[in-house]
């Protein structure tokens, strides 16, 4: 055991890296990065041995700056909401963008990890561990949150992008932090090795992939393929994932593409196309900021008896559903796709295609047409679709819509009648096959905004409410989580602007219900 003299002991990079364990590369990245508490003394790095100490055991305090040890404090990694303890929270995924593991991956219309947070201290019953379901997970906002707070948690994702960073993120708990970034060691010395020698990669860009301008520009290729050919040569499955996930987080940052909120090119919002970009660096950066909460999120986990577990069934709901026990869920929380036709297929063309996940435009097709409300450009131009659940009003409110632009076809209101029914339809799908799932007593908590299209408001949330009573569920409450959400850019763009004649209020609501 070290003697303790009461005197700080000031360690150099080669001493500091052999006391953590890490080679002494992957320290200076660290410094540099600002992920460790260290000091620049002339052109050398130094670190308090207790800063490191104290780091080690999850203080933070000292990530940016040496922490003299008599202000030093060691604490509990747990992550403070500024919101209320418990509750219905704010949604907004925004929340998210700074939050261990949740901003590993932005995801629009997600939700924030304090509006979970907050649903499972609402309905947890005595200390007991939560069977908790998404049905629609995204990135696995749920999911994390669910073991963060020791509950098994069950996952369904039908986009293969999203669906890996979800059963990435809720695996961190079994990943190697040190075997992590032993690889991004080498990561980086490839990434060196290859540009320097300027050798031809061996990775080739997608075949069916096209885009209106080049993805990327040139050089910026170059590098992209090198950085594949270490991907593809990886043969541990959660590295290989884990390097994926990232270069997908960050390769629309490199390319000539971004979102506004759909993708869309560079030159079309105004801004100037990526010619230059240090590809193997952003992909890295991405990838300490993976290694840092790796780290964090096994410290938390590790306070549980038992490491919580997750399922992820890269797969659609609303068909292997029956895959989850029946009755057996505790707890569901979600957000599916909105009634605002946001397309998050070809908005993650560029991930599926350079990912290979998908070949070819057909296997688009298949994940548009098994998705949730599939989408306008999907259902559009077929025969007029009828609606199932049993709402007069609904029905009225779509014959108004169909009646709507008829001189502009399949793009006026007979082509977003289609869409809203199928919509509506595979709600009340959803709520069938959910009520089968739960627990009696189960909660359900479902967030979802009201729409407009062609000119005509749709609340969504209450339809939702009522066609789930209809289903058989009790309808506890319909929260207003969000007096305003964004999205109007998507609600007028140009297909949609109809006849809006004032605008309409958007929000969110938290639609909470009880398995009867
Ligand atoms: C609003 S997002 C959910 C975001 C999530 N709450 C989060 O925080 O990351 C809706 C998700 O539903 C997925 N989805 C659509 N249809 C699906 C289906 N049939 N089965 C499973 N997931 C589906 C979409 O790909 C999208 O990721």
């Amino acid at each position: 055991m070290r003697e303790d003299t009461g005197i700080s002991e000031i360690l150099t990079r080669s001493e500091a890296a052999a006391f953590i364990r890490v080679s002494e590369k992957t320290l200076g990245e660290m410094a540099r990065a600002r992920r460790i508490p260290a000091q620049k003394v002339g052109r050398e790095w130094r670190f308090l041995r207790t800063a490191l100490e104290a780091w080690l055991v999850g203080d933070d305090s000292g990530r940016m700056k040496a922490v003299p040890p008599d202000e030093m404090t060691i604490a509990e990694p747990v992550e403070q909401y500024s919101l209320p303890l418990s509750g219905f929270r704010d949604t907004a995924f925004s929340e998210n963008h700074d939050r261990t593991l949740h901003r590993w991956v932005p995801w629009i219309a997600g939700f924030s990890g304090s509006f979970v947070a907050g649903v499972l201290e609402e309905v947890r019953r005595g200390g007991r561990r939560l069977r908790v379901l998404d049905p629609f997970a995204g990135v696995g906002t749920t999911l994390i949150e669910a073991l963060k707070h020791g509950d098994e948690a069950i996952g369904f994702e039908i986009n293969p992008y999203a669906a890996l960073a979800c059963k990435a993120k809720a695996r961190a708990a079994h990943f190697d932090a040190e075997m992590l970034a032993a690889m991004l060691d080498r990561f980086e010395e490839y990434g060196e090795e290859k540009l320097s020698l300027n050798e031809r990669a061996e990775s080739v860009p997608p075949k069916g992939f096209a885009s209106r301008v080049p993805f990327f520009s040139p050089t910026v290729e170059r590098q992209v393929l090198a950085c594949q050919d270490f991907i593809e040569q990886e043969t541990t499955d959660w590295v290989k994932d884990l390097f994926q996930v990232a270069f997908g987080a960050v390769m629309v940052s490199f390319s000539n593409y971004s979102y506004e909120p759909s993708l869309g090119t560079r030159a079309g919002a105004g801004k100037p196309d990526i010619d230059q970009a240090d590809v193997f660096s952003i992909v890295k950066r991405k990838l300490w900021e993976m290694h840092e909460d790796i780290g964090i999120f096994q410290r938390w986990t590790a306070k549980h008896k038992r490491t919580p577990r997750a399922r992820v069934y890269p797969l659609s709901y609303l068909d292997h559903a029956r895959r989850v026990k029946s009755h057996s869920i505790d707890v569901l929380i979600t957000s599916p796709p909105y009634l605002n036709n946001y397309h998050y297929v070809r908005n993650t063309r560029p991930h599926l295609f350079w990912l290979g996940m998908v070949q070819s435009s057909s296997d688009l097709k298949t994940i548009e047409h098994k998705s949730f409300g599939q989408f306008w450009q999907t259902v559009r131009a077929g025969p007029e679709v009828t609606l199932r659940p049993n709402l007069p009003h609904l029905v009225e409110c779509l014959e108004e819509l169909r009646a709507r632009n008829m001189e502009k076809g399949v793009y006026g209101g007979r082509g977003w009648a289609n869409y809203a029914a199928v919509y509506f339809n595979d709600c009340q799908r959803f709520c069938a096959l959910t009520k089968e799932r739960m627990r009696p007593d189960g909660t359900v908590v479902v967030v979802i905004g009201n729409n407009i299209l062609q000119g005509i408001e749709f609340q969504t949330d209450k339809l939702f409410a009522e066609i789930a009573e209809q289903e058989g569920f009790d309808i506890v409450a319909l929260h207003e989580v969000r007096k305003k959400r964004t999205g109007n850019s998507i609600v007028n763009s140009s297909v949609r602007r109809g006849t809006v004649k004032q605008r309409t209020r958007l929000y969110e609501t938290a639609v909470e219900l009880r398995a009867a």
